[in-house]
Formats: structure tokens, C-alpha cells, sequence
């Protein structure tokens, strides 16, 4: 069997209106809180990603009934009540939004057992401020054999201060405080607009959540029998969103990104702006228009509101064609350079130390094959190949499938050369 692949040559600048889908670290997630509450839920604007079919296989192993229509972006979700507490490693490993089952399991039911989530190909991802927050609220956990068992018959309010506004652990710790007896304030939150769209699903269910969006939020406990099930719009993806900003823009072109939600990616907006391209907001998405010569910048990733890390590797592949130097900082994963020589294959002048990336604008890149190393690295090869003379071809586009709907047929309806062979 010949595995996929994605070819890419430069020529057009990309012209037209291109929408954004459901985003995916918002709908794993809001997959997950259909484990809180039994009945029928719907979730629209969900993104034909194959993370959403890891987890939906994942969920379903629990017990969850899950039809998926893409034609529709479309999922139906039945909670029988009956669930299995289990999250098994075989599905656990292939997608870090599994342990997003803990804090719905943990606080409805009282238990769960769920392998511990392994490393990713840019670095260590531990859960230790998921488990530290739960055992604030009253959990017990053992470790063995790689899963972690979980108890507590009754979580309870508590305050916690996380070390750092993990994404993860502030999404966890919410779901299982919805359900604990007592207030919970958890103090240094993330504040994503992905969490948003979680708090915001689970107060339609009925929880009772406040400073949503902020660094502190508060949750006050309802008992179990609280909760109902809902429909619910996933919010579009910020980050299939700045990758056709990006694409527009290294192209020189004039895209219109429609259902971006320009809020979400304020920061980053404003250093693409530094960058010398034009990101209008319009009445429902963004206009992009690419500068004839990109402006090279120095960029450092955190949490949000700051530049996402999930958005680095395109601003690398924006500045290896850039006028000048530009320094990245990475302050998320360590780890996550490692695309950087897969670029460097075309062409691009990028020097590493330490968790910085240094990279001298070239005036043209030139194609050649080179392999995804994971779902940003990837988009960030492809926005590459868009102005990499010759040809470049993507290997390994299982990583680019895994988080993005269709970028090959949205990226040629716009005018690039692009095909998956
Ligand atoms: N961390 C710890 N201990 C913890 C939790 C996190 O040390 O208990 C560390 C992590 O190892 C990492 C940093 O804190 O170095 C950030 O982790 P965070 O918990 O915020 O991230 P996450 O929830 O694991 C989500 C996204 C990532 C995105 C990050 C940061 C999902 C499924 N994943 O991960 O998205 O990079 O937030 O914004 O929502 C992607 O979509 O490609 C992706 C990797």
C-alpha cells in the first residue's frame, strides 16, 4: 500500500474565500462533557478530523453512541448512562484529549482507571496539575501498570492554584468541579477560547460556572441529576483559521477567511500586522492581503491571550522568506523545533539554541520531499511549499489529517497548486 501524500507546487497567489471549520481542541473536548449528563446531544460544526473519530471510538468504547456525519459536520451523541469507567492505552495513546474523560468520569461516577497519556513527538506532557487539582478536591490515586485509578466517592470544592495555565488540567479540573459538593476556584486558569466554549456548553447543561474566560474561575456544584443534555455549535478553529491567514499571505494573495473569529487570535493577528500583512476583520471571518515582501519579527509563544504555540510553525515558515532575521521563542514545549530541519530541506536558514529558533529570511525556498512531523508542523510545511520552487512533497500526512478538514481541497479552491497523491 502506498500511503498518502501531499504535493505542493508554487505559482498562484491564492485568491477567494475560504471557511473555517469546528475547531478541533474545542470539540474533543466538548465530546468529552457528553459523558456528564444521559440523553441525546447534538454538537454541530464539528470538523472532519480524524481526531474526532480516535475520540469518538474512545468514547464509544466507554459507552458512549456516537453517529458522525461530516457531510453535515455533524455529531450525535447518546448517553445510555450505563459507562464503562475505563480508558483503555490502546486509545489513550493516540490522542492527548483522552484524559480529558478523567474530571467528567471522576466527578459523576466516582472512579475511573485511564492509561497515562505517553509523549508526543515535541516533548514530555505530564498530567501532574490534573491529578494535583483532583487531589485537592478529595481524589485518591493509584499508579500501576501505566494507568492511573482514580477515586473519590464525593469530589469536594476546593481552591487551586495552578503552576501554570495548563489547557488540560484547567479543562479537567472544571468538569470535575461541576459535580463537587461546594465551591471550587481554580486560580491561574487558562483562559483559551476553547475552555470558553467548554464552560459555555456545560452552563447550557446546567452547571454553574462564573469568570469564564478569565484566570479565575469558579464553580459552584450541582448535584448529578443537574445536568441535561444539549446541542451545541462548535467555535471555529483559530488554528486551521491563521493557516490560511498565513497561506494568503506568503503567497502575496487576497483571501477571505470566513467564521475566523478575530478575537481568538488577537496577538497573533497583530504580529502578523507587524509582518506587513493586512488582516481586516469583516462582518463574519477576516480579508487577508499579503505584502509583496514579508517583514521579519521576533515572535514568543504562551498562553493565551499570547501567540499559541500551535501557531509557530507557520510564522517559522512566514519568516524563512522573510526581508531579515527573526527570532522565535518557543516557552510551551521544548521540544517542538523538530520540523525545523524538515524546512531547512527547503531551503530555509533557521539555526537552533536552545528553545529559541533563529531564522535569516532566504529570497526563495526550493521543493523537495520532507515528512510532517505532527499536525502544525505539517500545515507549516505545506504554507511552505506554497512558494518552493520545483516541487514538495509531504510525507506522513496521517499527523495534518488528525487536525485539519480537508486542507488540500480548501488550499486549491483558493488557487494553489495542491494535490494529495
Ligand atoms: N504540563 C505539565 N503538567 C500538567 C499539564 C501540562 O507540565 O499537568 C505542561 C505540558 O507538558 C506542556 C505545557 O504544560 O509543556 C502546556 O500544556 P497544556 O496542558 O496547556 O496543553 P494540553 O492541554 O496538553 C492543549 C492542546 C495543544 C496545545 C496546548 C497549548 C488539546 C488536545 N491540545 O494541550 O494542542 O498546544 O493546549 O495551547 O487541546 C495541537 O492541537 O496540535 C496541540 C498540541
Amino acid at each position: 500500500m502506498t500511503l498518502p501524500r501531499i504535493r505542493v507546487r508554487p505559482g498562484n497567489r491564492l485568491v477567494g474565500t475560504v471557511d473555517v471549520p469546528g475547531a478541533k481542541n474545542s470539540v474533543l473536548k466538548l465530546m468529552a462533557a457528553c459523558l456528564m449528563a444521559d440523553g441525546d446531544y447534538v454538537l454541530t460544526n464539528v470538523p472532519g478530523i480524524d481526531d474526532v473519530t480516535t475520540m469518538a471510538n474512545l468514547l464509544g468504547a466507554i459507552g458512549l453512541r456516537i453517529t458522525h456525519d461530516p457531510g453535515r459536520a455533524r455529531l450525535e451523541i447518546s448517553n445510555p448512562g450505563n459507562l464503562q469507567l475505563v480508558a483503555p492505552y490502546e486509545l489513550v495513546e493516540q490522542i492527548r484529549a483522552s484524559i480529558n474523560v478523567l474530571g467528567p468520569l471522576l466527578g459523576r461516577f466516582g472512579e475511573v482507571r485511564i492509561a497515562l497519556p505517553g509523549g508526543d513527538d515535541f516533548g514530555s506532557r505530564p498530567i501532574d496539575m490534573h491529578l494535583s487539582g483532583l487531589a485537592a478536591m478529595g481524589a485518591e490515586f493509584t499508579i500501576r501498570h501505566g494507568d492511573v485509578h482514580a477515586v473519590a466517592d464525593r469530589l469536594y470544592g476546593a481552591e487551586i492554584t495552578l503552576d501554570f495555565p495548563s489547557v488540560g488540567a484547567t479543562e479537567n479540573l472544571v468538569t470535575a468541579a461541576v459535580f463537587a459538593k461546594g465551591t471550587t476556584i481554580i486560580d491561574n486558569a487558562a483562559r483559551e477560547p476553547e475552555i470558553v466554549d467548554l464552560c459555555n456548553m456545560l452552563v447550557a447543561m446546567g452547571a454553574r460556572i462564573e469568570g469564564v474566560g478569565s484566570s479565575t474561575i469558579t464553580i459552584h456544584g450541582v448535584e448529578r441529576d443537574e445536568l441535561r443534555p444539549v446541542n451545541h455549535a462548535v467555535i471555529p478553529d483559530r488554528v486551521q483559521a491563521a493557516t490560511y491567514v498565513a497561506a494568503a499571505a506568503i503567497t502575496g494573495g487576497e483571501v477571505t477567511v470566513r467564521n475566523a473569529v478575530p478575537e481568538h487570535m488577537e496577538m497573533l493577528l497583530r504580529r502578523f500586522g507587524d509582518m506587513g500583512i493586512t488582516v481586516e476583520p469583516q462582518h463574519n471571518g477576516v480579508l487577508v492581503v499579503g505584502p509583496d515582501k514579508l517583514r521579519s519579527i521576533d515572535v514568543v509563544t504562551l498562553p493565551f491571550p499570547g501567540v499559541a504555540t500551535d501557531y509557530k510553525p507557520l510564522v517559522v515558515a512566514l519568516l524563512s522568506v522573510a526581508d531579515s532575521v527573526g527570532i522565535v521563542t518557543e516557552n510551551l514545549y521544548p521540544g517542538r523545533f523538530r520540523y525545523v530541519d524538515e524546512l531547512r530541506r527547503l531551503g530555509a536558514n533557521i539555526r537552533t539554541d536552545g528553545h529559541h529558533a533563529i531564522v535569516r529570511g532566504v529570497p526563495r525556498l526550493s521543493g523537495a520531499p520532507v515528512h510532517a512531523p505532527d499536525i502544525r508542523a505539517g500545515a507549516a510545511l505545506v504554507v511552505a511549499g506554497l512558494v518552493a520552487d520545483g516541487e514538495t512533497v509531504i510525507s506522513d500526512v496521517h499527523h495534518i489529517d488528525r487536525g485539519y478538514d480537508d486542507l488540500v481541497g480548501r488550499l486549491a479552491s483558493l488557487g494553489a497548486d495542491i494535490a494529495r497523491v
